[in-house]
């Protein structure tokens, strides 16, 4: 048993990627007084946010305006995202955008010295504000350097978050492994925020670090918070392959093209107006019907699609997207200054997460929820490119005020010391003391091979139900695990069994979320069920917990000025 220490804060914040830091900052200005505690399982700037390359979408004036910009993520969710969420989203993209000007981000600049915007997909007007293509890497070093400014920010670096720890509705808490010692121990909150990321790392072929395995999602869901709108990932039309690494949707806002092996420019036929830059679930599904259709190029890892750089010149590359001509070479092999770089589909982001408000509430009290781990109706059935960083910056600071303003006007709700037994006896024994006969990465495999193969671009009835009897398989078969590794220093593997435990469920609600909604909307593509019906799915999906697995039930979507329509680009 350990030496298990309570670790006491106002405000505990889990996930150092932008949302959370943007959170940290928010609560620690709000009030001096307020200690606020940021445990992260990586060091900050190693979080999957600085991965982030094309932009951060907001109105910065111009012929652009809130109702555009309101407008094309509305119509880009195919009309699934709570449009009071949105309209207030872009209200205050603005200001973040701004903010992060003041604190020292390098954006690309106009001639005149101005924050550059570039085109990306879905929106109508160029309105993503960038630095070079790597924003994510330059926002979060800069988030990182304010945070570490405030004397009331307290960072637990490569601390492994557990168990969120709910009672009667209420946050009290969470449990947490140092890595460096192994030893668990417990963090009691007034308030706590999970800001933990996205969870596509239950597929192979994706844009994602190995990190985001959606922890705090899981741990909220396991604690009694339910989960919304699972079924809709997003997959990004450029992943590079064979890595899927991200090529940034920037590429094409610059001019790229997309071709198929012969030679046709192919989105004239799904999106004769924006091509290329249609939203992702269009020229995602484009692309993968090229390549079904016998289209594709063939290459050692399968057929593919070109990102043709070539036309945009060795300058503009250099100026504009230096990250990726790095990475397609030193990656990818190719120079896209000479050769077009080969891609196709990647998994890249989730629409859905923990259940929250506009004030990213939970069902708990004390509990927020921001960035890509939660699901504030912001992004419905697919999200515009750009509009994520910018939503980690927006909510994320609402999260850190709404938390301050609780921990204020709260006291400390205790955690029993017997509740700190069992989230011990959870991990060490339960897990960590298993002796089956499983291994982690092979169940971890075979998750990720479900995921690619019957829960992709395309899905039918059939392929979700037997998604979902495999998934329950792998489930029994996670009983009978052994981590081979007994020290407790860096237990990777003990990490990466909590993680794939995590991966299990999340998955689990993916597939039955998309086997019940029968319609294709956004990224969610039924072969069996082609069109949108809005009768009877114009709704969001909510899964509860349960041992036998998720309970679903479902709450209507806000509309504010835009009823839907047909979506055509
Ligand atoms: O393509 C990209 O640079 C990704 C942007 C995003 O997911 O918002």
């Amino acid at each position: 048993m350990n030496s298990m220490e309570r670790i006491i804060h106002d405000v505990v914040i889990v996930g150092a990627g932008m949302a959370g830091l943007r959170a940290a900052i928010t609560a620690a200005e709000y009030n001096d007084k307020i200690d606020v505690a940021v445990i992260s399982k990586v060091y900050p700037v190693r979080s999957h946010s600085v991965c982030a390359q094309g932009g951060s979408a907001a109105m910065l004036g111009g012929e652009d305006s809130y109702d555009l910009h309101s407008w094309d993520t509305v119509k880009g969710s195919d009309f699934l995202a709570d449009q009071d969420v949105v309209e207030f989203f872009v209200e205050n993209a603005t200001k973040e955008i701004i903010a992060l000007e003041h604190w020292g981000c390098p954006w690309s600049r106009t001639e005149e010295g101005k924050i550059n915007q570039r085109p990306f997909g879905g929106h109508s007007y160029p309105r993503a504000c960038f630095a070079a293509d790597m924003t994510g890497f330059h926002e979060m070093h800069t988030l990182h350097a304010k945070a570490t400014e405030f004397e009331n920010i307290k960072f637990y670096d490569e601390w492994f978050v557990t168990s969120i720890i709910v009672e009667d509705r209420a946050s009290r808490g969470l449990a947490a492994i140092e890595l460096k010692t192994g030893n668990m121990h417990v963090f009691q909150s007034k308030a706590t925020i999970i800001a933990t990321g996205g969870y596509a790392r239950v597929y192979e072929f994706t844009t994602f670090s190995h990190i985001a395995t959606g922890d705090g999602m899981a741990m909220a869901y396991r604690a009694g918070i339910p989960l919304k709108d699972m079924e809709f990932i997003q997959f990004h039309p450029t992943g590079m392959v064979p890595s899927g690494i991200l090529i940034t949707g920037g590429a094409r806002g610059e001019g790229g093209y997309l071709i198929n092996a012969k030679n046709e420019r192919f989105m004239k036929q799904y999106a004769p107006e924006k091509m290329e830059l249609a939203p992702r679930d269009i020229v995602s599904r484009a692309e993968t019907t090229e390549i079904q259709e016998g289209r594709g190029f063939d290459g050692p890892y399968g057929p593919y699609i070109a990102l043709d750089l070539r036309h945009l010149g060795e300058e503009k590359i250099n100026e504009r997207l230096p990250l990726i001509r790095d990475v397609a070479i030193k990656l990818g092999g190719v120079d896209p200054v000479e050769e077009p770089i080969p891609i196709k589909p990647a998994a890249h982001y989730s629409m859905g997460g923990i259940d929250a408000n506009i004030k990213t509430e939970t069902m708990a009290s004390g509990l927020y929820a921001a960035g890509e781990c939660s699901c504030l109706n912001m992004h419905g059935a697919n999200r515009l490119g750009t509009n994520s960083t910018t939503d980690c910056l927006v909510f994320g600071a609402v999260a850190g005020e709404e938390a301050a303003k609780f921990a204020l006007s709260h006291d400390h709700r205790e955690i029993p010391k017997d509740r700190i037994m069992v989230e011990e006896k959870i991990v060490f024994d339960n897990i960590l003391g298993r002796e089956g006969d499983e291994r982690v990465p092979v169940l971890r495999d075979e998750l990720r091979q479900i995921m690619s193969e019957k829960v992709w671009v395309f899905r039918k009835g059939n392929q979700l139900e037997s998604a979902l009897k495999e998934l329950k398989n792998l489930k029994k078969r996670f009983e009978n695990i052994k981590v081979e590794d007994k020290e407790k220093q860096f237990n990777a593997g003990l990490v990466g069994a909590l993680q794939l435990g995590f991966t299990l469920d999340l998955s689990e609600t993916t597939i039955a979320g998309a086997l019940a909604r029968i319609e294709s909307r956004g990224a969610h593509t039924r072969l069996d069920f082609p069109k949108r019906d809005d009768n009877n799915w114009l709704k969001h999906t909510i899964a509860y917990y349960t041992t036998e697995g998720p309970r679903l039930e479902y709450t209507p979507v806000t509309i504010t000025k835009w009823p839907p329509v047909a979506r055509a680009y």
